[in-house]
């Protein structure tokens, strides 16, 4: 940071945090969306801007009641009665095969794939399939989901595939011999586990996708002031308490909505933005090897093959 930016930053905390915003005007009338965790935070602000530019906006969410009352309140403020709630549950692979069958059944294109539903700091806990609920949720939920989606996307390429990790990546390790944390289990880390494996994951199916005209990348939206800290009351004060220092949920949507829209990222693949802009990755976040490993064993604990 430079001197201007550190004076602009102490006289006025609330716009430097705001980071950057998406300054694409693209259109995305004809274009059909998911965005996972749509029902609140970051992916209801990434969900009402692409409806505001046309787009047919799948929100795929557990609460039913909570992603219809998000919808509603899109439709009334955009004037597209396109967005649309579908039941997902990222904790169970049954409900994610379920919503998988039922989306290609009624949609024939899938142009833009937006992975941001999370969990932070939970208690230990694990999912339907006994997965760690960190990396069950945050990883390998979204990795099946891909999976199943993913011949669609390639039909209807151009396609984007957007992963919502975090600056939280750098304090993960992809711990093989304990993956579902049975061991030692730390729910800071364990959520900084699953962020790295976010970006390990785009950064191999961002290879393997070459050629196909889908492209994959991951993201950190910043600190944001949304409902991530539920589960931990110390963080829910301190989030209440140094709001001011956080950005809003609609800032922290920007580089979503820049890494699903923006025209010069067209070919961009693989990379890693913060504030709309290639960030730093970690050195284990670059690890190629990791990266087929946790691929391997993703593909084996969710029983799928996926070349
Ligand atoms: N907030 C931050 O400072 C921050 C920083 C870095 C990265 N991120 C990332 O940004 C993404 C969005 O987080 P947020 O801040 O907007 O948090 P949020 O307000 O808590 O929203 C998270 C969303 O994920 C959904 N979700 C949780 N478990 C799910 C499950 N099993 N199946 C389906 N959906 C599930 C939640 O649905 P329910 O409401 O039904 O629980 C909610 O819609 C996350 O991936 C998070 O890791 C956030």
């Amino acid at each position: 940071m430079n001197t201007g930016t550190w004076v602009g930053a102490v006289l006025c905390p609330g716009r430097y945090v705001a980071g950057e915003r998406c300054k694409s005007t693209a259109k995305m009338e004809g274009k059909v969306v998911i965005i996972t965790g749509a029902n609140t935070g970051i992916g209801k602000e990434t969900a009402r801007d692409l409806a505001r530019r046309g787009a047919r906006v799948i929100i795929a969410c557990r609460d039913i009641a909570k992603a219809e009352a998000a919808a509603s309140e899109i439709r009334a403020e955009t004037g597209n009665q396109q967005v649309i709630v579908k039941k997902l549950d990222l904790a169970d692979t049954k409900s994610i095969r379920e919503f998988a069958e039922k989306f290609l059944a009624e949609e024939k294109e899938l142009h833009i794939l937006i992975n941001n539903a999370g969990v932070m700091l939970c208690p230990y806990s694990k999912t339907a399939d006994g997965f760690e609920m960190h990396m069950g949720v945050n990883h390998l939920g979204h990795f099946l989901l891909t999976f199943l989606l993913l011949e669609r996307l390639k039909q209807s390429a151009p396609a984007r595939i957007v992963n919502v990790s975090s600056l939280a990546h750098h304090g993960g390790r992809i711990r093989f011999h304990d993956l579902h944390g049975e061991k030692s289990y730390n729910r800071g880390l364990a959520y900084c586990h699953s962020k790295l494996a976010n970006v390990l994951f785009t950064r191999e199916l961002a290879r393997r996708l070459q050629g196909t005209k889908v492209t994959a990348n991951a993201l950190h939206p910043g600190s944001v002031s949304s409902e991530l800290v539920r589960h931990s009351f110390v963080m829910t004060w301190l989030w209440k308490i140094f709001s001011f220092f956080l950005k809003t949920p609609w800032e922290g949507a920007q580089t979503s909505i820049y890494c699903a829209v923006a025209e010069e990222l067209d070919s961009v693949t693989g990379q890693y933005f913060s504030d709309c802009q290639p960030a730093y990755i970690s050195p284990r976040g670059r690890d190629d090897e990791t990266a087929r490993k946790l691929w391997s064993v993703s593909c084996e604990l969710l029983g799928i093959q996926w070349d």
